[in-house]
């Protein structure tokens, strides 16, 4: 793999991971039938595994965000098919970094009437934090690298990759050729 990329979560500590989450999930929302709001695209991976570790009745959709200018103001390009109202939402984030995106969403989610929020993130980038936001349900703390992989990207791509992988030199990236290698894609062994 060189040295410019290092896996830093492997697919068995994620696995092991989203399995606690699922639990924690399951045993908060026993009988609220909740609704998992993954927010589209990052969170594919993470919520199709996430969902089939909550052992209770509960519902999914997605939400598609765009995001605009600086401080990270967004608009919601995507809403969900289902009515939020009344409903125990539960927003799957697969990485929160500075938390503005999470807290606009709060926030445009607080004018919904819905019965409860809780966030869940697999990934929280603690240091980089701007705004202070509820992070209720969190996969690993990690420092300021940046990561791609299991939904994971940089312009779109390498959201495929099965595991967690910090990139230790961004210029490998900015080569739109460079293609990741197919070492990732085993199973830890290449
Ligand atoms: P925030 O609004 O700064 O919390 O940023 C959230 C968004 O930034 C995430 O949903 C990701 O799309 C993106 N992001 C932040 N850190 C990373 C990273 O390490 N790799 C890939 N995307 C990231």
């Amino acid at each position: 793999m060189g040295n410019s990329y290092l896996e830093v979560v492997d697919r068995a500590a994620i696995e092991r991971r989203v399995s606690e989450l699922g639990q924690a999930i399951a045993a908060d929302h026993e009988g609220l039938n909740p609704v998992l709001v993954g927010v589209l695209k990052g969170c594919v991976p993470f919520l199709a595994d996430l969902t089939r570790q909550i052992d209770i009745p509960h519902e999914v959709d997605f939400l598609l965000l765009t995001r605009f200018g600086e401080r990270g103001r967004v608009s919601v390009a995507m809403d969900t098919a289902i009515s939020l109202e009344g409903r125990h939402v539960i927003l799957v984030e697969d990485i929160v970094d500075t938390g503005l995106t999470l807290s606009a969403l709060l926030r445009s989610l607080s004018v919904r009437a819905v019965a409860g929020v809780k966030t869940v993130a697999l990934l929280d980038k603690v240091p980089r934090r701007i705004v202070d936001v509820p992070v209720d349900y969190r996969g690993f703390e990690i420092g300021d690298e940046f990561l791609l992989g299991y939904g994971l990207d940089w312009g779109g791509r390498y959201r495929n990759l099965p595991s967690l992988w910090a990139v230790m030199d961004m210029e490998q990236l900015t080569d739109l050729d460079a293609t990741f290698p197919t070492a990732a894609f085993g199973n830890g062994a290449g």
